[in-house]
């Protein structure tokens, strides 16, 4: 038995600073599908390796668990309309937005500077989550002043 509750995990996570990305994919007939995502991590330099985890009562769990590859889209400081934008559930997601297509079509958030396209090698389900294992396989490498999430609040880093 637990001797915390869950808000009380919740809470703790959230002293966790992370930044915060768009992971897209597309459905079999093209259309892309996109969701803001802190679980991101790097895993491994060689083979260059990363991770997400999808929450398994998302309504894009089953594309991503089920797609080939994904793209990650890590966000600046000034784009965090897109973060909002991309975890409402409601919001036309990719409305307005100009998209790029990268390997086997993937879609592309062209404002994005730092994106990484990724082949899925792997997923593990792991309590309410499964977690996508990928290998870059391409990258569009510039630099950002990262936007970051932080006790449930976007914030930026202080200089
Ligand atoms: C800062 C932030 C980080 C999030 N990280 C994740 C994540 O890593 N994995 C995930 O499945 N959902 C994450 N979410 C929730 C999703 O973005 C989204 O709100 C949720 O999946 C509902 O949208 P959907 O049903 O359209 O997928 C995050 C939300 C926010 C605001």
């Amino acid at each position: 038995m637990s001797t915390f509750t869950s808000s009380e995990f919740r809470q703790a996570l959230g002293n966790y600073a992370t930044g915060v990305a768009i992971i897209s994919a597309r459905v079999a007939d093209g259309d892309p599908v996109g969701i803001t995502a802190n679980s991101f991590a790097s895993v491994s330099l060689d083979p260059p390796l990363v991770l997400w985890s999808v929450d398994k009562s998302s309504s894009q769990c089953d594309v991503f668990v089920n797609c080939e590859y994904f793209a990650v889209h890590i966000l600046q400081e000034d784009q965090q309309q897109l973060a909002r934008t991309f975890s409402d559930d409601d919001a036309d997601k990719f409305n307005g937005l100009i998209i790029e297509r990268g390997v086997a079509d993937l879609p592309l958030i062209s404002e994005c500077s730092v994106v990484l396209q990724c082949k899925v090698t792997n997923v593990y389900e792991e309590g309410d989550h499964f977690i996508l294992v990928g290998k870059v396989v391409d990258m569009r490498a510039g630099s950002v002043e990262p936007l970051v999430f932080f006790s449930g609040t976007y914030t930026r880093l202080q200089s």
